[in-house]
Order: C-alpha cells, then structure tokens, then sequence
C-alpha cells in the first residue's frame, strides 16, 4: 500500500475518500469534530501540494434516499473553520452534470466536498457504473477513511478499479501501523479486552484473538451469553440465547489454543436499566431471578486490572457495563485507567471505550485511539479490509 507522500499530485485532481460520519444533534451541529480533524493533516497535505481535491463520505445510514438530516453541509462549513484560507465547494449531488462541473471547474488548491455518498443506493451495493461515475474527471484516489474501510462500498473499493494512482492517507497509514502491530506481530503478553451488548458484532474478532491473545479479559452484557453457555444463571441479564452455541464453541476453542478467556467472577446487579441503581453485588450463581447484571463488580475489576499490568500490549474495543449510566460506569472506568497506567503499547476503538478513556481523563497515556470501532474490529479479526486490499 502506497502513502500519500508516493504520489504527484500536483494539478491532478486527486479523489479523496474520508470518514466525515460525525455525530449531529436535533440542530445539526456537530457534537464531536474529532473524525473531521482526523484527516486534516492528508486534506492539508494534498491541498499544499496543489491537488483539485473532491473529497467523498458518508453520514448515518440514509439507505440510498437524499435526506437533508444527514446532509454534508454542516461538515463543509466547519472544515471551512478548520482550513481558513482554502476555498471550499459544497456540491449539490453526488455524481451528476452539475457535479461533473464543478470538478471541471476545480482549481489547484480548492476543495469540492461531495454530498453524502449514501445518498445513493448503488454506493453500499458497489455499484461498479456509481463507482465509475465518482471517479470521473480525478486522476487519483487516495483513501482515509479508515473508519469505512471494512465496508466494500462504490467509493472505498469500487472506485480503486477505475483510479490506477491510489494511495493511503496519513489517518488510515498511521491506523494501520498500529493495528498491524498488534495483530501481526505484538509483543507478550498480548491482552485483549472485550466489552458491549453483543457478541454477534464481535465473532471475527473473538475468533481471531483466540490465536494471537494470551489473555481475552471479557465484560459487557455479551459476558452474560458466555456465562449462561457455561451452564450458570444469570437471572435477567441480557443474554443472547441464538448465540449460546457459538458462544461454547469459542470458549471450547480458547481452552484448547491456550488462550486464557477469563469472565468477571461478580456482578452488579439492578432491576432495571432505568432505575439507574446499583441493587446488589454478588459472586455466587445463581444470580438473583429479578436481577440484571450491569457491570463488573470489585473482585473482577482487582483481576482485571492485575492481568492488565502485566501486559506488554493491549486491544480494547466496548465497554465492561452500562458505562452510559454513572452508577454503572464504575468497571469501565478503571479498567480505562488500568490500561492508562500499564504503560504497554496499547489501542483502544470503538465509542464507548473512547468515551470511557475521556471520562477517565486518561486519553493522552493511550498510545493508539482508533477512529473506527468496527474496522479496528475486523481489522484485529481478519488481518485486513477490503479498503486496504483495494489500495495494493
Ligand atoms: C463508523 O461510524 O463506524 C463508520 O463511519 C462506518 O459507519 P457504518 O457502520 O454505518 O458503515
């Protein structure tokens, strides 16, 4: 995979495929810039270098329909605050002749940010007659969307068959430094840390750390679906019952590749999610009938946090509770501050595990923050994304 840098782009006009998907609240303003920042060093870069930028992202999941909740406006006006000087083009569409000008028209230096890419159906699909038409009137294609690389979509994969120049941007080089070195070749002990709702979203990760972890440290409700495939009761805990099976068989094929998978030994218990308080805590099973676990209890966070020590690098995406609740934080974050203070090479992904390390004020002791929780997942699961196999 080429970097940026590998490339002249001076006067071509250098299509630039990156992860705007921001947060809006009701208003549209944006609530967290961070993935719009994320890629300025690249924006900057190929701006100074003189390319005609068009640059391409999705936002939320509009499902190939033009909605104006989830247009790019508000994305163009603050990138205009972040590059005082550089003249930025919001364009009306996607594709189209109106679009096929303004790309015409493009002078050195100057931006033209597309509208949302999911706009259109064909995009998601990877439409090969979409991705032709995004790659109309560029020469280039540079990628640094690494938030977006796990999709096969028209403008991260579909748009390499038709640009011969393609290149990694410095947010998507600089991610994949540090995901490759975790997972191809980390330095012992490997700590893995897993969290969140479900295992569904996180089978390819927990199949492939099985073989590069030496501990798999496990929280969240998913913890839950583990423990009850172990034969324990849970009481009410969220348990995902279509996933028991496969929830055996990965702790059958942990024991045998020796892979220490370890869930919490005791729970915080509530009645409900909403009643926002802590009921019990307890270390013995069966968990009361009318109980939920919502996080981790003391006993727990002390093992975790001794595994975590030890650590020479650590992976973590999803929380270890109800960390959007105060009372129900409590696990996530110390396990933040735990992983803070090990003092390994350590990368954590995903929003809830991000805001966890903010809410601990630990984030400058992070060595890696991801901007993608679901690629730096299947990153770590299968080695690769189709984002990045699209670029070689
Ligand atoms: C993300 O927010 O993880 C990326 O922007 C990808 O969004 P998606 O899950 O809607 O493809």
């Amino acid at each position: 995979m080429k970097s940026v840098e590998e490339i002249e782009v001076k006067g071509k006009t250098v299509f630039l495929r990156v992860d705007f998907n921001v947060p809006l609240d009701d208003n549209l303003n944006i609530r967290d810039d961070t993935r719009i920042r994320a890629s300025l060093p690249t924006i900057k870069y190929l701006v100074e270098k003189g390319a005609r930028l068009v640059v391409a992202s999705h936002l939320g999941r509009p499902k190939g329909q033009f909605n104006s909740k989830m247009s790019l406006k508000p994305v163009s006006v603050r990138l205009a605050e972040l590059l005082p000087g550089v003249k930025i083009i919001m364009a009306p569409d996607v594709i189209g002749e109106e679009v096929k000008r303004l790309k015409a028209e493009l002078k050195e230096g100057e931006i033209l940010l597309l509208e949302n890419v999911r706009f259109y159906k064909q995009e998601t699909d990877n439409d090969p007659e979409f991705a032709r038409q995004l790659a109309e009137g560029c020469q280039v294609f540079i990628n640094d969307a690494f938030g977006s690389c796990h999709r096969a979509h028209a403008s991260v994969v579909g748009i390499a068959s038709y640009l011969k120049e393609k290149a990694a941007g410095y947010l998507l080089k600089k991610e994949v430094d540090y995901l490759s070195k975790i997972t191809h070749n980390p330095e012992k002990p490997f700590v893995a840390i897993l969290g969140g709702a479900k295992i569904e979203d996180k089978i390819p990760v927990l199949e492939g750390l099985i073989n590069k972890a030496d501990v798999l440290l496990i929280g969240g409700a998913m913890a839950y679906t583990f423990l009850k495939a172990q034969g324990k009761q849970v009481g009410k805990s969220l348990v995902e019952e279509d996933k028991l099976e496969v929830a055996s068989s990965i702790l059958k094929k942990a024991e045998a590749s020796g892979a220490k998978l370890i869930l919490p030994v005791d729970h915080v218990l509530t009645t409900s999610i909403d009643s926002q308080q802590v009921v019990a805590t307890s270390d013995s099973y069966p968990l009361p009938e009318d109980l939920m676990g919502v996080d981790i209890g003391p006993k727990t966070i002390e093992e975790y946090r001794n595994q975590i020590k030890t650590a020479k690098t650590i992976f973590w995406n999803g929380p270890l509770g109800v960390f959007e609740v105060d009372a129900f934080s409590k696990g996530t974050v110390e396990i933040a501050k735990a992983v803070a203070e090990s003092g390994a090479l350590s990368v954590v992904g995903g929003g809830d595990s991000i805001a966890a390390i903010h809410k601990a004020g630990v984030a400058e002791k992070i060595s890696h923050i991801s901007t993608g929780g679901g690629a730096s997942l299947e990153y770590v699961g299968y080695g690769t994304l189709p984002g990045i196999e699209a670029l070689k």
